[in-house]
């Protein structure tokens, strides 16, 4: 009896050791997993247009970013699909410092210009991030329109029942209503000339105050230097649709 007490306490002893090791055995295992994640990888589909059609100082691109500066830690460059092809952007040793990842516009500095899409790296319990950026136009003009004509100026250009100086700066109407036309409240003056920013009305009321006199002063439309210098550097570049 009592040598039988004994070997069961033994072999309850051995069973927790052994137990005990597994788990531990368990615990290195997925450490090593952890650390394999280091390089996390974004999966970036869509059908992307005008890619190409930035000038040569930006790059579309998708981009790592910290949270902390507005620099990125990485970036790898996308171009445009052919017609109708979904490509896809893969870039991998995405590390623990990257916080957001983004498909967006940098400058020559890998400072962000602009973001179409961004996520956030902490919701993401997976190494592998996908991004669906769906049909996309990401040309200059497309996101001028997007990020400039349709949030500041298109409440009275258009969108509502008026235009305002019957300037439509409407999705589909605004490119016909700048470009290389006659201003009517400064006459002899052009909205849109592709290659001179400081002729085109449209970046001289952006960047300087001679609206002041006008029904409405439009440098009451605080834009930030960066939309200006993308507004000038489309317009130098051509003015390209
Ligand atoms: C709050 C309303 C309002 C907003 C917002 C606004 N505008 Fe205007 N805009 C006007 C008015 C009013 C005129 C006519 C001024 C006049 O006749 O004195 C005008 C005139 C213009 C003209 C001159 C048109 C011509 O033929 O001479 C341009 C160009 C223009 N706006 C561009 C813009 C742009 C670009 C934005 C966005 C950054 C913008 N506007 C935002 C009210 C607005």
């Amino acid at each position: 009896m009592k040598w039988n007490a004994l070997s069961i306490l033994l072999f309850i002893l051995s069973l927790s050791i052994f137990l005990f090791s597994a788990c531990d055995d368990g615990r290195i295992y997925e450490h090593t997993v952890q650390n394999a994640g280091d390089g996390r990888v974004l999966k970036l589909t869509g059908r992307l247009a005008g890619c190409e059609k930035w000038t040569e100082d930006y790059s579309v691109v998708v981009a790592g970013f910290n949270g902390k500066s507005e620099y990125a830690v990485m970036t790898k460059s996308v171009s445009s699909a052919a017609a109708d092809a979904v490509q896809q952007v893969v870039m991998a040793g995405i590390g623990e410092e990257v916080s957001t990842v983004e498909l967006c516009v940098i400058n020559k500095l890998r400072k962000r210009v602009l973001t179409f899409l961004s996520m956030d790296c902490a919701f993401f319990a997976d190494d592998t991030l996908y991004m669906d950026a769906g049909t996309l136009d990401v040309s200059m003009y497309a996101t001028i329109q997007d990020q400039l004509f349709n949030t500041t100026c298109a409440n009275c250009h258009g969108a509502s029942t008026q235009a305002a100086a019957g300037l439509y700066l409407t999705a589909g109407h605004s490119y016909a209503a700048l470009l290389n036309q006659p201003s009517t409240v400064m006459p002899g003056e052009l909205l849109l000339k592709p290659h001179d920013a400081e002729n085109s009305l449209l970046y001289r009321l952006l960047s300087t105050d001679i609206t002041a006199s006008w029904s409405y002063d439009h440098s009451k439309e605080v834009l930030s230097e960066t939309m200006q210098q993308l507004v000038a550097d489309w317009i130098e570049g051509g003015a390209e649709k």
